[in-house]
């Protein structure tokens, strides 16, 4: 049976990494209640047990950053959805983590995060771009999300392991936008500043820094992610003011980065 053909997700098959809790976990809620067949995916498999029946999703709980977790989470999410007559149409690549602080981040700090915050996405990719490109007329396309940060494309003070990871996130889905878009795909990139979770709340003296515009509810993430899904425009940003940063960094980078760094003196004197 083919996907009915009644927007981005109604009737699509999606799989979201990292929806037991957070941001995750409200756009898997969105997009079931907009009528996607979802895939819920963690490490935490509790929770993403309880999210797939809260939801009335699947869960496929596991890591999805090693190449045998993305390739188990691909296989099983593939049987689940084919039950329901679909593919996958469209991939979260949610699932991140913060680890390390400063230069002393240690050599398993830059490990972990990279394989998680990055290679996850690439080896997503190989496993499903290789079918999307094959999908003819009348099939779904398919979507590639990546939920990067606002640090993605502007820095995060305190964390060079998160802010090169997140850049690394950013420019690998430019680079499948780049390279096979023509073809059909169609790859968006999500980036915010604070947003209320789990990730926030551990980040310490950094809470303050990244609430200092307005840190936003995982919901009001999932609302700007199901607008621009509307649209298909790359940059997703719940924080609106991320695009006047962003162009500000470009327009004059030393500007930008004396700004960046009266905020780190700012954070050190708060410190004394
Ligand atoms: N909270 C923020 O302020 C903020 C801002 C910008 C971007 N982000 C990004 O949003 C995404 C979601 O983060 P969040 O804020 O909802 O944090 P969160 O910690 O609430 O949720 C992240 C989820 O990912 C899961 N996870 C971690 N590693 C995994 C793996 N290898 N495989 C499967 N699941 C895994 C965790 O168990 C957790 O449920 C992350 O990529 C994060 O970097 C968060």
């Amino acid at each position: 049976m083919a996907a009915e053909d009644t927007g981005p997700v109604r009737g699509r098959g999606v799989v979201v990494t990292g929806a037991g809790h957070g941001i995750g976990r409200a756009l898997a809620t969105r997009l079931a209640a907009e009528g996607a067949h979802v895939v819920v995916n963690d490490l935490d498999a509790d929770a993403a047990v309880a999210v797939a029946a809260e939801i009335g999703g699947y869960a496929a709980p596991g890591d999805a950053a090693s190449e045998e977790g993305v390739a188990a989470l691909v296989e099983s999410a593939r049987k689940e959805l084919a039950a329901d007559g679909v593919g996958i149409d469209v991939w979260f690549a949610n699932a991140g983590i913060d680890r390390g602080h400063g230069l002393e981040s240690s050599e398993a700090d830059w490990e972990a995060i990279l394989q998680v915050n990055v290679m996850a996405h690439v080896r997503a990719a190989r496993a499903l771009v290789p079918e999307w490109l094959e999908r003819g007329d009348g099939e779904p396309k398919g979507r590639f999300v990546v939920t990067a940060s606002a640090a993605g494309l502007l820095t995060m003070l305190g964390s060079p392991t998160y802010s090169v990871s997140k850049h690394g996130a950013v420019a690998f889905a430019e680079w499948l936008s780049a390279t096979y878009r023509h073809r059909g795909l169609v790859v968006q990139a999500i980036c915010p500043q604070g947003v209320r979770t789990r990730m926030l709340q551990n980040s310490g003296e950094f809470e303050d820094l990244l609430s200092h515009d307005v840190a936003l509810a995982p919901e009001d993430v999932a609302e700007a992610v199901w607008q621009a899904l509307q649209d298909d425009r790359f940059l997703i940003l719940p924080h609106p003011e991320v695009a006047g940063y962003y162009a500000g960094r470009a327009q004059d980078t030393d500007r930008w980065l004396g700004g960046m760094n009266k905020l780190q003196r700012k954070l050190e004197e708060a410190r004394r």
